[in-house]
């Protein structure tokens, strides 16, 4: 397929209203368009449904777990039940348990700190930091990056195999790449981490938006996302699966609603019970609306038809992949391959371009958001880049051609035709006649020059 063919009229179907659809940006060179959100991977636009539901409630907003009144008591009854619209989404199994976080960063956090003492961690190098950096370096075993599915596989298999003693052990692994967008054998790694007695969790943030996520299906442990990745931006997580190990730690964070019961002892000390549900790691009052929008999403997801959003984005990948791939100038990044699955999210670099300069320009010239840059991923970037890494330069050419970062488009259910069909169509335009305008690094980034 050819740029040429991405003609507005063969829309595939309509994407999910989301906040933000009609908000206008100037260019530097005059004149303005719809701004273009294509940076679904560090945050996603809220659902119009999701905010719909939010103001719905806001003004029936209360404590939670605490008061009396009648606002309390239906703050609460929401979060709670918020709870089991994620245990739905997720295909939790009796007995799990779902715990509102901060973010996935927070969930994996609270993870890694109940983690039995003698715990060993099995991470891939191609994990994003989030899931890479919570373990303690002493209980960390970290596997080259593989570069197949079945690679992967035999990998954790092999390591798996190797250690001693034959202690409890936890396997943590991605669902989709934030760089690459490429789905990770899940089902298979969590046999494989089961067949050898270790548990396993799912980072599924850059999975949980694009994909259905079955905890029971998949058979892994634990799953961790994020409500701002999932159109849902309120400051919330999720962290949920198996009981036992959470119920066994200390809370994560030690307060009021964490505990059931203090009391003063005699010798001056104090002396608490905690809970033995999902409060316990939940201490503080609660994120009510976060844990609403979360839920208030998982809901529009799963009456949207998840199956037809998949099969809508599949078909905006085939366009973006298709688009690039006719522009000599552009590599891809690729761990598994051409034929890989994969959600939306695709990171390329640009011959003779410093990926800031590109993204900068893409911004600045045609009202485009994409990132750039290693992704808090830098382990993985750097060996698809083949770089050693280091910092990006000034705006214009990488030093002797290599590049030092990359660029990221990522996209999902709310994301029109024409919003893909103008980033292709951009990249072929800047490729081909360069930028229109001038850049200056300013405080590390690339920016318009708007001096003269
Ligand atoms: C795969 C993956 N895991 C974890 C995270 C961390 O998510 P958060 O920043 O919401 O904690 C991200 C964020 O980009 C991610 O892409």
């Amino acid at each position: 397929m050819s740029a040429a063919t991405l003609a507005s009229d063969q829309s595939v179907s309509t994407p999910l209203p989301v906040l933000g659809r009609d908000v206008r940006v100037p260019l530097v060179t005059g004149g303005e368009v719809t701004y273009a959100a294509l940076d679904y991977a560090a945050s996603a636009p809220a659902l119009q449904r999701v905010w719909d539901d939010v103001a719905a409630y806001a003004p029936y907003y209360g404590s939670v777990h605490r008061g009396a009144g009648y606002l309390s008591q239906l703050s609460t009854d929401l979060f709670e039940n918020s709870r089991a619209e994620v245990a739905r989404f997720l295909g939790c199994r009796e007995g799990d348990q779902v715990v509102f976080t901060r973010s996935t960063t927070d969930s994996l956090n609270l993870l890694a700190s109940v983690l039995p003492a003698d715990c060993r961690v099995f991470v891939f190098e191609t994990e994003h930091h989030a899931a890479l950096l919570p373990w303690r370096e002493a209980q960390v075993t970290c596997l080259d990056a593989p570069r197949s599915p079945r690679e992967a596989v035999q990998t954790l298999e092999r390591a798996l195999a190797d250690r001693e003693p034959y202690g409890p052990a936890l396997v943590c692994v991605t669902g989709a790449s934030n760089v690459t967008g490429e789905l990770w054998p899940v089902k298979e790694l969590a046999a494989a981490a089961h067949a050898h007695g270790a548990r396993i969790v799912l980072d599924a943030a850059q999975l949980a938006p694009h994909h259905p996520v079955d905890i029971t299906a998949s058979d892994v442990d634990w799953v961790a996302f994020s409500g701002h990745k999932l159109y849902a931006p309120f400051g919330a997580g999720v962290l949920a699966g198996r009981a036992d190990w959470l119920q066994e730690a200390e809370p994560y964070l030690a307060g009021g609603g964490a505990s059931r019961k203090v009391l003063r002892r005699a010798d001056g000390g104090v002396e608490v019970e905690w809970h033995a549900t999902a409060a316990r790691h939940e201490a503080g009052s609660p994120n009510v609306i976060g844990a609403y929008a979360i839920a208030a999403a998982c809901k529009a997801l799963r009456e949207a038809d998840f199956g037809r959003l998949v099969e809508r984005e599949r078909e905006l990948i085939a366009r973006v992949r298709a688009g690039l791939a006719d522009v000599p100038q552009v590599r891809v990044l690729s761990l598994f391959g051409e034929d890989a699955p994969r959600v939306g999210v695709i990171s390329f670099v640009v011959d003779g371009w410093n990926s800031s300069h590109f993204a900068a320009a893409l911004s600045a010239e045609y009202g485009i958001g994409v990132r750039d840059g290693l992704f808090c991923a830098h382990p993985l970037v750097r060996t698809l880049l083949g770089a050693d890494g280091g910092e990006a330069g000034e705006c214009g050419a990488p030093e002797e051609g290599q590049s030092l970062n990359a660029i990221r488009v990522s996209f999902g259910a709310g994301t029109p035709d024409e919003h893909v069909e103008r980033f292709v169509r951009a990249v072929g335009e800047l490729v081909t006649d360069g930028a229109k305008w001038r850049y200056r690094t300013v405080d590390g980034r690339c920016v318009p020059d708007t001096s003269a």
